[in-house]
């Protein structure tokens, strides 16, 4: 029988290589979603959603369903279920890769400010700007609700979870973003601070630009380490090397 792969996703990244695997005869692939998103979009091969119960729940997946290989191509800010992929590959001796696309680098002009949490990056506003464009994620948001003298625009692909600060525009937009549409945001809502995740890749880097255009600080959120013990790839081909799958 082919090798079973099962992909841990929830990513551009992850959906393209369920979709490079899902074409070739010598492989099985199954992608897993949280089921956080209500339309997750097609994906090529098997599909299975929700939480497998804990790193001893995925472990027990792994080998009811005879996982012969395991990618993390979850996204770079969730440590939950990288941690549990780490601790269920040390357990049934599944090899795993994680698959991370590389994190944004500063360009000159850019006025970056790093922080490791959303509450560090919630004590850094008050020195930096009034008016947040705060696209961090729907979760999370309680670090900036005691701001009580900022305007934030929050953009996120699913509603907020409260609690919010108070002075609150919503926003519900899934990217590919473009620097004319990002720019045009910045300037509608008088925006003078961003506040972003280093999610990485191309469909929500628009904003940097637009902000490095517009001469604005931006807020980076630093990405939480990746465990012990996996390797990391930065992209398709990697996972594809690292599985020992030549090209087709
Ligand atoms: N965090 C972000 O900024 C972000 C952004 C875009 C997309 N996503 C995607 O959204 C999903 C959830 O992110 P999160 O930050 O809430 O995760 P998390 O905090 O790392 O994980 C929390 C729990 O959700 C379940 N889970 C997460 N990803 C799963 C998957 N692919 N398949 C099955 N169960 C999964 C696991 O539950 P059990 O312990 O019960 O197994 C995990 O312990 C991930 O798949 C991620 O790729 C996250």
């Amino acid at each position: 029988m082919s090798p079973h792969v099962l992909i841990l996703g929830g990513t551009t990244e992850a959906r393209e290589l369920a979709a490079s695997l899902a074409a070739r005869s010598d492989v099985r692939v199954t992608t897993s979603l949280a089921g956080r998103v209500s339309r997750p979009g097609t994906l090529d091969g098997d599909v299975r959603i929700g939480g497998f119960g804990g790193a001893e729940g995925l472990a027990a997946w792994l080998r009811d369903h005879r996982v012969d290989a395991m990618v993390d191509a979850t996204h770079p800010f969730a440590a939950g279920i990288t941690a549990n992929a780490a601790r269920a590959a040390a357990v049934t001796g599944v090899p795993a890769v994680v698959l991370r696309r590389p994190g944004w680098k500063a360009a000159p002009g850019d006025r970056w400010h790093e922080a490791v949490s959303l509450s560090d990056a919630a004590a850094l506003l008050p020195s930096l700007g009034r008016r947040v464009l705060l696209t961090t994620g729907r979760l999370g948001l309680a670090a900036f609700a005691h701001l009580r003298d900022h305007r934030f625009v929050i953009r996120s692909v699913e509603p907020p979870a409260p609690p919010l600060p108070p002075d609150v525009a919503v926003l519900l937009a899934r990217g590919p973003f473009t620097v004319e549409g990002e720019t045009l945001l910045l300037r509608e809502h008088r925006i003078d601070v961003l506040v972003t995740k280093d999610s990485g890749g191309a469909a929500t880097a628009a904003k940097l630009t637009a902000a490095r255009e517009r001469g604005l600080p931006v807020v980076v959120v630093r990405r939480p380490p990746v465990p012990e013990g996996l390797t990391t790839v930065p992209d398709v081909a990697g996972v594809l090397a690292r599985l020992g799958l030549g090209p087709r």
